[in-house]
């Protein structure tokens, strides 16, 4: 078993080309699972939203919703390195919201740092929370939570102009004391020059192979998530299926007197039901 990874470790192993390997998780078994598989860190991300709490988007999520499901993840996660994920209108609003809402992340969430969505509009933000002493990722490209802003889930960052500004965005967020950044939905050869230009690592979603590590979503990595699936998604497993099979077979043997067999149920000793089954007559 890994022990958990600091900032310093993370950025070393950019400079040693060994890719960083992170995925989401919402609750304490799945994050069980990825301390076991051995990755190196867990983003709580408000996709818990989309995949967990049923919204359309993740602009609804609270930070109620985020702190609850972060102490849950903190409860399984003992080796890797958890980020908080900040919901819409939790740094928006001001510094000391901004600042506010991250230490509640660390304090009462229990996790090691946080991640917020934005290019050079967060830098305010991203250097108050550093500041502190929280570790921030910041997170650029596709930005669920302004999707609409952005014309709806596209790749962004297609045109040169659009590819300097991110390329701009993240240098900014670097120099504002960032210690990682998510690239979401950026052309490959965009995630290539920003990762070659940064000292600190980028992690990919739908930014090709030469981001310095990769995430996805749980859900989406082990098929338990069958409302759509982006471009960028390779599912390694099909648990939805297994588990509505699991179900069928569950109710059907229920209904068929065939569960609970023998060995599900708890026995009497025979001298005591026959007492009791005296007491009732
Ligand atoms: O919320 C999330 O899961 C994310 C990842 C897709 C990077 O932001």
């Amino acid at each position: 078993m890994t022990t958990k990874l600091s900032i310093n470790e993370l950025a070393e192993r950019k400079i040693q080309g060994q890719k960083i390997t992170m995925v989401t998780a919402y609750d304490c078994p799945s994050a069980r699972m990825v301390d076991k598989a051995g990755l190196d860190m867990i983003l709580v991300g408000d996709s818990l939203g989309m995949v967990v709490l049923g919204y359309d988007s993740t602009v609804p999520v609270t930070m109620e919703e985020m702190l609850h499901h972060t102490r849950a993840v903190m409860r399984g996660a003992e080796h890797v390195f958890v980020l908080g994920d900040m919901p819409f209108m939790s740094y928006q609003v001001s510094i000391e919201d901004a600042l506010r809402n991250a230490g509640r992340f660390i304090k009462d969430g229990g996790c090691d740092g946080i991640k917020l969505e934005g290019g050079r509009e967060v830098v305010p933000q991203v250097q108050a929370i550093c500041r502190v002493g929280i570790p921030v990722c910041a997170h650029i490209g596709l930005t669920p939570q302004t999707a609409t802003n952005l014309g709806g889930f596209k790749v962004q960052g297609k045109d040169a102009a659009s590819a300097r500004r991110l390329f701009e965005d993240a240098l900014a967020l670097q120099d504002a004391g960032a210690f990682m950044i998510v690239l979401e939905c950026v052309p490959d050869v965009l995630a290539r020059e920003i990762s070659r230009a940064l000292t600190i690592p980028t992690i990919g979603i739908g930014a090709g192979k030469e981001c310095d590590g990769q995430v996805l979503v749980f859900h989406d990595l082990v098929g338990l998530f069958d409302r759509f699936t982006p471009k960028f998604v390779k599912k390694y497993a099909a648990i939805e299926k297994e588990i509505v099979t699991a179900l069928q077979g569950y109710a059907a043997e229920v209904r068929g007197g065939d569960f609970p067999g023998p060995g599900h149920s708890f026995k009497m000793k025979e001298e005591e039901a026959k007492r009791f089954l005296a007491m009732e007559e």
